[in-house]
């Protein structure tokens, strides 16, 4: 019998529609996520459509408690034997004792180029409605590790968008998504997954 290929095991935290737990679903079903395997979606949210895309994708997921959510997300991991976070469209910043735990082992995508438009308040539309007030031509998305400063640990990968004359914030945001978030997360995710098994 062929040797099953050891993979990194996978939470994916989410707090809304999931469009970026998705492309790593769907990476997962073309091989382009092969080092890595998705055991879980978490989140505090539970009205968001992200838990409807991973229930159908038979993904196990956990809606933990905003209060003493750190703690709840820990044991959580630990049950699972989790090896690796990424935090896809994640609105919460995680707390400075948690991500010490975890050094080099959070990835997060951010629908900017760090250090554009990133840290604290910046997320989701806001980050779009900030690149267009600012009249920037270009902007992108980056995947980078997480660590106790708010989009403030190394970056992975970056890739840029450009910004079309008329662009309305949704209109931006869909773009950054097609063309840098939903490619890149996949890819940075199977990097870094390639790298937990060889440690
Ligand atoms: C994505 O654009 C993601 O980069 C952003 O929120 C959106 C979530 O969409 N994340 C942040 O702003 C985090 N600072 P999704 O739920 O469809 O993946």
């Amino acid at each position: 019998m062929m040797e099953q290929q050891k993979k990194a095991k996978i939470a994916v935290l989410v707090s809304g529609g999931g469009t970026n737990l998705q492309a790593l679903i769907d990476a997962q079903g073309s091989g382009i996520l092969q080092s890595g395997e998705i055991r879980a979606v978490i989140t505090t949210n539970p009205r968001a459509y992200a838990l409807e895309r991973a229930s159908k994708a038979g993904i196990e997921t956990l809606i933990l408690p905003r209060d003493g959510f750190e703690e709840a997300l820990e044991a959580a991991l630990e049950e699972r034997g989790i090896d690796l976070i990424i935090l896809a469209g994640f609105m919460r910043i995680l707390n400075a004792d948690f991500t010490a735990r975890w050094p080099r082992r959070i990835l997060n995508v951010h629908p900017a180029l760090i250090p554009s438009f990133c840290g604290q308040g910046f997320y989701g539309l806001k980050v779009h409605e900030a690149a267009l007030e600012r009249g920037v031509k270009v902007t992108g998305a980056t995947v980078h590790f997480v660590n106790e400063i708010p989009d403030g640990g190394e970056i992975i990968l970056q890739k840029a968008v450009e910004v079309l004359p008329g662009d309305s914030p949704e209109v931006l945001q869909r773009r950054v998504m097609e063309q840098a978030e939903w490619i890149l997360l996949p890819l940075a995710a199977e990097l870094v997954s390639k790298g937990v098994i060889n440690t």
